[in-house]
C-alpha cells in the first residue's frame, strides 16, 4: 500500500468552495442559498487539519504532497445525517412487489419491510454484518461522504439490537470517517410484542437503553412515529426514559402521515426531526420557534414514489433544512448524497447553492460536528473533495446520477 506523507497541498483548485470565517451559525431562509468561495486557490493540510489556503499563483507550500485539481472544485465532503447502512441483505423482492402494485404501508403490515430486515439480520453473524456495512460506507466515501449518523432498528431485540450498535462501534473505530450511532429499537412491533406493545417497549426502556447507555453504545436515540408505527405517547414514553440516560432524540416523523412526531419531537428538545415528507404550516411555525432541525430525504421519496418534502415553502418560510440519504435497504437503498443534492433541485425546487449548504454546512449541526466539520476554514479538521471535471456546484445537481468525486481525504488521508 502506497504510504502518503502527512501533509497535502491541493494545487490548480478553480474554485474553491464552503469557506466560512464567522463563527458557526445555521443556515436558515434566504441564507441558507449562500455560498462563499474563492477562485484559483491553493489548499494545504497539515496534521489532518486545514492550516492554509490562498491565491494558488503565490503558493508558499513546499514540502507536501502535491495533488492537482485540475481546476476543478474543491469542497467539504458530505455530512450524511440519517442513513440505517448496517442491515444483513436486501430485500428486492419488496421492490419487485411494489411495482407490481403493492403499497409499501401493505407489505409492511403482511410482515415484510423493517419485520423482514430484522428476520433476516437475527441470522446474521457480527463479522458479516461489518463486512456488508463496511463496503456501503466505503462506496459512500468515494462518493464524496465524510462523516455519517448510523442506526440501529433491525434488531429489534436486545441481543440483536447491540449487535448492531457493535457494529457501528467497529465502522467507527476503523476508518477515517465520523460516525454518530442512533438506537433505534422503536423501528417497528416486533410480531410476538403485536398484542402487547407496552411490553416491547418496556423492553426498549427497562433492558436495551440501560445496557447501551452503560457501554456507551449510541449517542442518540429515534423512534419511528407514524401511522402504523409508534404513536405519539410511546414515543413520548421512549424519549423521556432515553433522556435520563442523556440520549437526545432524532425523530422519523411525518413519512406517511402528519403524525404529531414533529410535535412531539420539539417537545423533547429533538436535534432533528427527519423525513417530513407530509407538514402542515403549523408544523413550520413551530420548528420555527425551536432548535429542532427539519431534515429531509428525497432519496425515499423517489424510490417510494410518495410525496416530497416541501422544501421550497418551508425555505421561503424561513426554516433552515438538511439534506440526507437515509440509506437503508426497505425504502432508499443508495446513499449517494450527489444524487440527493439532484433530487432537491428537480423535485423540491431546491437551488443547487442551498442543496450544498443542506449537505454540508447545516448537516453538521444535525449531528453536533459543527466545530470541526462542513465548512473550509483555518484549522477545521481536513475533510474535502476534490472534483475535478466539476467548474461550479450547480453542476454537481446537474450531472445527475454520476460520481464527480475524484479523490475524497478525509482527516488529511486520502481514501
Ligand atoms: O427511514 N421509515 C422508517 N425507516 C426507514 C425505512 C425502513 C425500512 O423499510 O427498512 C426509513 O425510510
Ligand atoms: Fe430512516
Amino acid at each position: 500500500m502506497i504510504q502518503y506523507p502527512k501533509n497535502i497541498v491541493i494545487r490548480n483548485i478553480g474554485t474553491l468552495y464552503g469557506l466560512s470565517q464567522e463563527p458557526y451559525s445555521f443556515k436558515r431562509g434566504k441564507a441558507l442559498a449562500v455560498v462563499q468561495s474563492a477562485s484559483n486557490q491553493y489548499l494545504y493540510i497539515k496534521d489532518g487539519k486545514i492550516a492554509k489556503f490562498g491565491n494558488d499563483d503565490s503558493c508558499p507550500i513546499q514540502d507536501a504532497k502535491v495533488i492537482d485539481a485540475e481546476g476543478g472544485i474543491v469542497m467539504p465532503t458530505y455530512i450524511d445525517t440519517h442513513t440505517h447502512i448496517v442491515f444483513a441483505a436486501s430485500r428486492d423482492e419488496e421492490f419487485v412487489m411494489r411495482i407490481e402494485g403493492a403499497s409499501y404501508e401493505e407489505i409492511a403490515k403482511n410482515g415484510g419491510g423493517i419485520l423482514n430486515s430484522a428476520k433476516k439480520l437475527r441470522d446474521t453473524d457480527q463479522a458479516d454484518l461489518y463486512a456488508s456495512a463496511k463496503a456501503r460506507l466505503d462506496q459512500m466515501v468515494q462518493m464524496g461522504t465524510g462523516a455519517v449518523e448510523i442506526k440501529s432498528g433491525y434488531g429489534l431485540s436486545t441481543e440483536s439490537e447491540i449487535k448492531m450498535l457493535e457494529v457501528i462501534k467497529e465502522l467507527n473505530l476503523n476508518t477515517d470517517v465520523d460516525i454518530k450511532a442512533t438506537f433505534l429499537g422503536a423501528h417497528a412491533i416486533p410480531t410476538p410484542y403485536k398484542a402487547d406493545r407496552q411490553q416491547y417497549i418496556s423492553k426498549i426502556i427497562n433492558e436495551m437503553l440501560p445496557h447501551i447507555a452503560k457501554h456507551s453504545l449510541a449517542d442518540y436515540c429515534d423512534v419511528f412515529c407514524d401511522k402504523g408505527f409508534y404513536t405519539v405517547e410511546e414515543t413520548a414514553q421512549i424519549l423521556t426514559a432515553a433522556a435520563e440516560y442523556g440520549l437526545k432524540p432524532k425523530i422519523h416523523a411525518n413519512e406517511l402521515d402528519v403524525s404529531g412526531g414533529v410535535q412531539v419531537g420539539i417537545q423533547h428538545s429533538a436535534l432533528s426531526v427527519d423525513h417530513l415528507e407530509c407538514t402542515t404550516p403549523e408544523e413550520w411555525k413551530a420548528l420555527s420557534e425551536s432548535s429542532t432541525i427539519p431534515t429531509l430525504l428525497p432519496g425515499t421519496s423517489f424510490f417510494l414514489k410518495i410525496a416530497y418534502g416541501e422544501a421550497r415553502q418551508m425555505i421561503d418560510y424561513g426554516l433552515g433544512l438538511v439534506l440526507a440519504s437515509d440509506f437503508n435497504p426497505g425504502s432508499t437503498p443508495a446513499g449517494s448524497m450527489h444524487f440527493i443534492q439532484s433530487l432537491g433541485c428537480i423535485y423540491m425546487q431546491m437551488l443547487p447553492s442551498e442543496t450544498f449548504n443542506a449537505t454540508t454546512y447545516n448537516a453538521a449541526a444535525a449531528i453536533e460536528v459543527e466545530d470541526t466539520l462542513g465548512r473550509i476554514d483555518i484549522g477545521m479538521q481536513a475533510n474535502v473533495q476534490i472534483l475535478k471535471s466539476v467548474t461550479n456546484i450547480n453542476q454537481i445537481p446537474y450531472y445527475y446520477g454520476s460520481n464527480p468525486t475524484d479523490v475524497t481525504i478525509l482527516r488529511g488521508k486520502i481514501q
